[in-house]
């Protein structure tokens, strides 16, 4: 197997900091860049509150916690990342600012690097297209929270070396401890595909007056699920999610059954994105 010693991580928001988060706990050496690098200290500041609560629940010690932020390495260039075995990219779900950064990481990083991206929704083999090499690139897709949800959906596009999938996969369980699925590179993947109509119907039961955001959430959560699509949206990201949709809905050339509803626009047009900016579908503190 491939030995991973050094990870970069591209994009220090909602998922960049949580992957970032991941591998610290499992002291790898992990590098991370952001455009705004004002988000990296943030990203920072969070992985750090994190551990001390699980210092404060006596799941680690004050020591380890200091190994742990230890291993993470704030960058300010790409450059930075030539010493990297794997680079995963957590930046805004768009395919051409996706594929402009790889085919500028592809110049700066070894032959030997494996590529991956953590798209929701995109295509792996799209975004690896304009690469001179795509037979490394994959997408390795956490889930939110990172640190706390064992799933990742491991992509495999038409050029990637089945190989590199392979040791991907073991690494993830074997190293970080998740529970890797390999997945086809379909639109949407699984996980997000299954979830569309989870939060479309949500958003038209709304809107026709069946029902309110609270009781469709507080239902579902007695029903048995960890949150109701309003919530989800929340911790997911307004924004991110209706790319998702959009994806899917693009992907199917615009199939009536995956359009996303006008106010799932509206709400992103509002810039209310949830968790992440303190407002959503509900108030964060
Ligand atoms: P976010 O909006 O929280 O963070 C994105 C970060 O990327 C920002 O800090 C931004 O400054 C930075 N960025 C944007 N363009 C950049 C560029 N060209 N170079 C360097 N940095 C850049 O987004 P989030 O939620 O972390 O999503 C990131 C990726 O992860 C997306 O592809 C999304 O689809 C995927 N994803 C998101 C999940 C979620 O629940 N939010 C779950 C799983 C995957």
């Amino acid at each position: 197997m491939k030995t991973i010693k050094h990870v970069g991580v591209i994009g220090a928001g909602t998922m960049g900091r949580g992957i970032v988060e991941v591998m610290a706990r499992q002291e790898i050496d992990v590098y991370l860049y952001d455009q705004d690098r004002s988000a990296v200290e943030r990203a920072f500041v969070h992985i750090q509150n994190q551990l001390d609560k699980q210092v404060y629940r006596t799941k680690i010690s004050e020591q380890q916690k200091m190994k742990m932020l230890a291993s993470i390495h704030p960058v300010d260039q790409l450059h930075a990342f030539h010493t990297c075995d794997l680079i995963i990219e957590a930046i805004m779900e768009e395919m051409s600012v996706k594929q402009q950064l790889f085919k500028a990481l592809e110049k700066v990083v070894s032959t030997s690097c494996i590529l991956a991206t953590n798209t929701s929704s995109l295509s792996v083999t799209e975004i690896a297209s304009v690469m001179q090499n795509p037979k490394r690139m994959l997408a390795l897709h956490f889930f939110n929270p990172a640190p706390k949800m064992p799933l990742v959906e491991v992509v495999v596009g038409v050029h990637t070396d089945q190989n590199v999938a392979e040791e991907m996969k073991t690494w993830l369980k074997q190293t970080l401890l998740k529970e890797p699925v390999m997945v086809r590179d379909a639109p949407g993947f699984i996980v997000n595909r299954v979830a569309r109509p989870f939060h479309t119907e949500a958003y038209r039961m709304v809107a026709s007056g069946e029902t309110s955001k609270t009781q469709v959430d507080n239902i579902l959560q007695d029903a048995g699920f960890k949150m109701g699509p309003f919530q989800l949206q929340d911790l997911i990201g307004i924004d991110i999610n209706y790319a998702a949709s959009m994806s899917v809905y693009e992907s199917f050339n615009h199939e009536p059954r995956l359009r996303p509803h006008p106010n799932q626009q509206k709400m992103l047009q509002s810039g209310l994105l949830g968790r992440k900016t303190k407002k959503g579908h509900y108030h964060y503190e």
